[in-house]
């Protein structure tokens, strides 16, 4: 068994977030900036699987890894699918660009990362295919975030922009006309898992406006596909803002997120809003080459701790 060495983007989601867990269709999108980077070397007979999470600097074994431990949970499910029942001899390694709780898929783009580069360890010539590795990095997703609606998983394991609807069959679409979108971080963690908890305790207190507001989530997701395929990207401006003010109302923003989707409309950007879990994380503007730089620095200045420019359509 040789070394190997696999990785997975991270993501954004464009329009769609929260509705999509209640079965209306959302957009997401890889983002090549940011990846995440699992490399499989072979250790001693004997020696046991080590797991070493780089960025974090932790290193343990993983037969002592707590139950809890995503890492650990990943490479188990994979070992299951081939049949394993103890672990190869190896140290498994991860680095990762995508920031953690931010809403760009750290989770899903670990667990992805992961599970490729373990499975073409333990079978070369026969390693998980696109669908099975995102069957198993699913499954580690609802271990860890209760009731995901896999959109993360299902972008970062195809890499390719998806229309996606609960339970349906996952629908690529064609991004004729590339644009450009601002990303900036908050630079405030916010799991998932909180965010989604909160808007499901607020959907059981008062059910009929939760299903209007997600009901008019839904049907800006679907009209972005249709300008997005109709080659109008332009038109997607209004949509987020659209997309944005719903979210507000669903509780999932917060002042810092608010206060990006200002700053980047007043630098000129056609479109923002916040993009994943919200009350924190990464929000995303609708920006093109004659206000890029303007953007990004106007998003800066109000506090994002990062900001960069990514293109959508071109290399997706
Ligand atoms: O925060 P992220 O990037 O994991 O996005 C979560 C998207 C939600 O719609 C809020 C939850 C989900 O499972 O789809």
């Amino acid at each position: 068994m040789g070394a190997v060495t696999a990785s997975a983007p991270g993501k954004i989601i464009l329009f769609g977030e929260h509705a999509v867990v209640y079965g209306r269709p959302a957009i997401a999108v890889p983002v090549t900036q940011v990846r995440a980077t699992a490399e499989m070397v072979p250790a001693a007979r004997g020696a046991g699987f080590v797991i070493v999470a780089a960025d974090l600097a932790r290193r343990y074994r993983l037969n002592q890894a707590r139950r809890d431990d995503p890492l650990a949970a990943i490479v188990r499910a994979v070992l299951v699918r081939f049949g394993r029942t103890h672990p190869p001899d190896a140290v498994l390694t991860l680095h990762s660009t995508v920031p953690i709780a931010s809403g760009l898929g750290s989770g899903a783009a670990c667990s992805a990362a992961v599970a490729r580069a373990v499975s073409a360890f333990v079978s070369p010539s026969a390693p998980l295919d696109d669908d099975a590795v995102n069957a198993v990095v699913y499954d580690v997703e609802k271990l860890h975030h209760g009731t995901p609606s896999g959109i993360d998983n299902t972008v970062i394991v195809y890499g390719r922009p998806v229309y996606f609807v609960r339970d349906r069959l996952i629908e690529s679409f064609r991004v004729p006309v590339a644009f450009q979108l601002a990303i900036a971080d908050t630079g405030i963690r916010s799991p998932t898992k909180i965010a989604v908890g909160d808007v499901r305790t607020a959907w059981q207190a008062d059910t009929p406006r939760f299903e209007r507001l997600f009901d008019g989530i839904g049907a800006l997701a679907a009209d972005a596909r249709r300008a997005i395929e109709d080659g109008h990207p332009e038109e997607l401006g209004p949509l987020m803002l659209a997309n944005h003010r719903l979210l507000r109302q669903i509780g999932v923003s917060c002042p810092e997120l608010d206060r990006l989707v200002d700053a980047a409309r007043a630098a000129g950007a056609a479109g923002a809003k916040l993009s994943g879990g919200g009350r924190g994380g990464n929000m995303i503007a609708l920006v093109d080459e004659g206000n890029a730089d303007a953007v990004v620095r106007a998003l800066k200045e109000a506090g994002a701790v990062s900001a960069f420019i990514t293109e959508v359509g071109s290399n997706a």
